[in-house]
């Protein structure tokens, strides 16, 4: 564990073979405790993200919650808040929220996060970045030792226009790491395009080496004309929690 971070919990979970579903749950139900009556909450998007969600809309019906109003990050997380009857609103009317939960792809023990294997990276941001406190949810498979590291993608969020180019500029930027970027389809349906919430497409970065420092490899990828955002989500959690087979975690910054 990085020395900087603060373990402020730990607590065991019951020896019973549970499902990576399950133990999603369990840090999401965590999360929520964090929640309290009249806080304006950044809704996340995900399979994670969803269990809060439900919870959360759970607690309000039961009255042991009041006045919290959502702010969701994605159109399919805005759909399910709806139709639980959760409160929402958006960021132009509420700045400031007192604390976003959302789950991850990718964590690293300085609490730097992937996301956006699931498309909604910027709204995410800049939800989760207008938050007083951001608690990232996560079952133990997401934690690495180096985001990007993994093999696994690393999205970026582009304009439509001349794709091809801006993937073979990002490409470039990350030569020397064997950078490949393969531009997002539908899931299901390989031959079409996936489209953000905003109307963009994703290309996803696949590393074969470290792509090293994480602040030049942002800046580098946000200074080309065309990207809109990336899912590296640097310093920007305050809290992770991590449910495991052995137990849940709650690491405060
Ligand atoms: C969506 C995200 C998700 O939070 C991330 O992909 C984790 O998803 P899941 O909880 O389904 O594993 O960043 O853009």
């Amino acid at each position: 564990v990085d020395p900087t971070l603060m373990v402020s919990s730990t607590s065991s979970i019951s020896p019973v073979m549970l499902s990576q579903d399950e133990l999603k749950k369990i840090a999401a139900y965590k999360a929520v405790e964090f929640i309290e009556s009249g806080m304006v909450v950044g809704l996340g998007t995900g399979s994670t993200a969803k269990h809060a969600v439900d919870k959360i809309a759970e607690l309000l019906h039961t009255g042991k919650l009041k006045n919290i109003i959502g702010i969701p990050t994605s159109k399919i997380t805005h759909e399910q808040a709806l139709s639980l009857g959760i409160p929402l609103s958006d960021l132009n009317k509420h700045p400031i929220l007192d604390l976003s939960i959302d789950g991850a792809d990718e964590v690293d023990p300085q609490m730097n996060l992937v996301k956006g294997r699931g498309g909604s990276l910027l709204r995410e941001k800049m939800v989760e970045g207008a938050s007083k406190k951001f608690i990232v949810i996560v079952d133990e498979s997401k934690l690495v030792n180096h985001i990007g590291g993994s093999g696994l993608a690393m999205p970026v969020e582009i304009v439509p226009f001349c794709w091809e180019f801006t993937l073979k500029r990002l490409e470039m930027l990350f030569i020397e790491a064997g950078c490949v970027g393969k531009l997002r389809m539908k899931v299901g349906n390989g031959e079409e395009i996936y489209v953000t919430d905003n109307g963009n497409y994703i290309i996803d970065l696949y590393f074969k080496k470290d792509m090293g420092d994480l602040r030049a490899a942002s800046d580098a990828i946000l200074r080309l004309a065309g990207v809109v955002e990336h899912g590296m989500f640097i310093d920007m959690a305050t809290t992770v929690i991590v449910a495991g087979k052995l137990g849940v975690s709650v690491t405060n910054k």
